[in-house]
Parts: structure tokens; sequence; C-alpha cells
């Protein structure tokens, strides 16, 4: 099969390009002349990016599926610009078996809207010192998290990195000493940043940290990073957009200016490598109940183009390298860059579009957004995945 996408202003984490982009079989190749069997993809002027890329997503799939599916948070992602998510494994059964493991796959390969890479627990059933499951690794794996809660247990997580390493896997950690966390939630997570910078650094494994959300957290990834540790980090959407708000309960929490502004700091100088939605999705009564988080796919974007872009903090290049060429990098996708060999996976975007996040829009099954009935600018208007429509917002079906 193959595509011309024309009339588009092309946006990677480099380039700026109106020239056309050629597709063959679900990939960008060179430039080949026209033929009757040709599709051309008229993108009306828009810009086009390669796919958002998720490094921290929860689909509740098995066990939590009244607050979403594979298929509901699928959409969701799509709506948002994601061709790609990365799931978090605090589901029900966790994700601490192969059986589960492939079963998501499994299951995600046969919807066939978007990428899903799943995440295995570090320690068996997110338990404080049982590692036995890392015994018995599914085939490509790439990460381990007990994401919701720290491993607390030094010595568990010692042996963790130890098998992580012999096995070539990554982590991706959630940063909390949960005797700390109910007195002071910010010693609580720069205690154990600290401890898993040193960890990255001694025993040269690579650690993802995610959602980091305090000044003293940043900081010390910072330190740890220029010492030439295999380091990387993301922060969310919604902790450089909101501060001081204690009314909104999340976890990590909404943090002070001072957090908020380093953050931003952060990223401006490069040393933030993802956005990541922490994608929570829950019921009305459950978040009056106190359950921490919200969802985020669907607005991810605009409000970080609004946050970073619009206030010229970092450029669209810029956003694009932290949304989809740094995580595609992290999941070791051919995603990310509008170049020969990677993947036709691209959402195009109305820049100077600005809309009412109505909650009837919302395509996740929870409605637990911060952004309802808020005005956002830059609109997602069409995603491709391998070349392939997988969302237009003009069809409700497709
Ligand atoms: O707010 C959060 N919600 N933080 C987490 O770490 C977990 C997530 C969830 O699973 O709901």
């Amino acid at each position: 099969m193959k595509q011309i996408f024309t009339n588009l202003v092309g946006i990677d984490d480099i380039k700026i390009s109106r020239r056309d982009i050629f597709v063959e079989n679900g990939f960008i190749t060179k430039k080949f002349k026209l033929d009757e069997e040709t599709e051309i993809i008229d993108c009306n002027g828009l810009i086009l990016v390669p796919s958002f890329v998720d490094m921290h997503t929860h689909f509740r799939d098995p066990g939590f599926t009244y607050k979403e599916d594979l298929k509901t948070g699928s959409m969701s992602a799509l709506k948002g610009g994601y061709t790609t998510v990365n799931l978090m494994p605090n589901t029900n059964p966790i994700v601490s078996s192969k059986k589960v493991y492939e079963d998501i796959i499994k299951r995600a390969e046969d919807l066939d809207l978007i990428d899903i890479k799943q995440v295995f627990s570090i320690t068996k059933d997110f338990k404080s010192n049982d590692l036995s499951h890392l015994k018995d690794l599914p085939k490509g794996l790439l990460f381990l998290s007990n994401d919701g809660k720290g491993v607390d247990d030094d010595f568990s997580m010692y042996q963790a990195i130890k098998i992580a390493k012999e096995n070539k896997l990554k982590f991706t950690l959630h940063e909390e000493c949960k005797e700390i966390s109910k007195y002071d939630y910010e010693i609580a997570e720069d205690l154990m940043t600290l401890r898993d910078c040193y960890l990255s650094y001694k025993m040269d494994v690579p650690i993802h940290f995610s959602h980091v959300s305090t000044k003293g957290s940043i900081k010390a990834i910072k330190h740890f990073k220029d010492l030439g540790a295999k380091i990387t980090c993301e922060v969310t959407p919604h902790h450089i957009y909101f501060s001081e708000r204690n009314d909104l309960k999340v976890n990590p929490p909404i943090r002070k200016e001072k957090d908020r502004l380093a953050l931003i700091e952060m990223i401006k100088k490069g040393y933030v490598d993802c956005i990541s939605t922490d994608h929570a999705p829950h019921t009305k009564e459950e978040k009056n109940e106190g359950k921490p988080g919200f969802i985020g796919l669907e607005t991810a974007f605009s409000t970080s183009y609004m946050t970073l872009v619009k206030s010229g903090i970092i450029s669209l290049n810029d956003l694009v390298r932290i949304m989809s060429t740094n995580p595609s990098r992290l999941l070791e996708i051919k995603k990310g860059k509008i170049e020969e060999g990677y993947l036709a996976d691209f959402t195009l975007i109305d820049l100077d579009k600005t809309y009412i996040y109505k909650e009837e829009d919302i395509l996740s099954k929870s409605k637990n957004s911060l952004f309802i009935d808020e005005k956002l600018d830059g609109q997602i208007v069409r995603v491709y995945k391998k070349g392939i429509l997988k969302y237009d917002i003009n069809r409700k079906t497709l």
C-alpha cells in the first residue's frame, strides 16, 4: 500500500517541513512516483506530528473494567493523539505472571486500535519482598514497576536491580516511602528518588522516574544525570499546570509553586525526558471517596502545549521530543520521527483551534478529568497508525 500525505506542516523533534510524506506498507519511505494505486491523503494544511507515546497509563483491565478497559482506554488515547501506551501493572490480578501479561498483550493485538506495552510488577503482587515471579519473565518485556506504591524494602530493590540487569530490563519507578508519606509526602518522594538515583548510578541499571513532582527530586535526577547515570524521567501535565491545590486528589500530590517552576525549568533545560499522563480512571463515587488520580490522555497535548509552548518556554519541536521521540526510544519502537524507516503513526493537529472540553465528548469510560468545561488550545483532528486512519474527530466511529 502506497500513500502520500500532502498539504501539511510536518513537525518532529528537529524539523519543520512542508514536504509531502511518502509511506509504503505503513512505513515512511523515500519519494516515489505517483501511480493509480497510490492513496493521496490531504491533511488540509494541518500540523502533522509523529503520534504521541505515553510512558505511564492505567487501563484497569483486568479487574477494574467498570472504570476503563483496553477498548475504551485505546479510544481515549487516540482522541488525545496517542498510538502507543505503556500500561502499569496495578490491575486485578496484578501483572505478576506471564499468564496475565500475555492475556493483555493478546487482547490488545486483537483490538488493533493502538500499540500496547505492558509493565510487569517488581515484587510479586506488590508484596514487600517477594521476587519469585521474576524467575519466569514474559518475552518482549521491557519495564518493571510497582506503580501506585514505592518499593520500601532496600534489599528487595537491590536484588530486583540485579535480576533486571541479568535480564536486560529497565525500571519505571513510583517514588514514595510509604511510612513517611503519611506525614511528609515531599520527603517521601525525595528520599526514595535519592536512593534509586544512587542505585542506578552505582549498579549501572536504567531507571526511569515516574511522575516526578518535587524540586528536590528533579534536582537529584539532574545531579545524577550529569554524573552519567542511566537515568530518565517524566513529569505529568497536571504537575506543571497546577500548584498549591490540596483539593485535587492525586499521587504524587499537586505541589507548591516552587516545585512546579523547578519542573518547568528542567523541561526547558532538557533534563525531563517525557511528559507522561498517569491516566488514572476512577468513577465519580470513587473520586468522592478520595481515590487519587485523573484521566489525562485526551487533554495532555492541549494542556502541555498551553503551559509550555504557547507561553514561549519551549518550541513545538521540543514538545514533540518529550511526547513522542523520547518515549519511543525508551519503549524501543520505531516511532517519534518523520524520517525514512519510521512507522507512519501520524497525529494531525489544528493548532489554532480553541475548544471547550465537554464531559459528553470524553471517550474514556471514566469522567474524572481536571479539565471539564475548560477552554483548551490545539485540537487533535485525525490519528493514523501505520498509515491507517484510527481516529477522526468528524466521525464518531471508524
Ligand atoms: O494518583 C494516582 N493514581 N497515582 C498513582 O500512582 C496510581 C494512580 C492509580 O492507579 O489510580
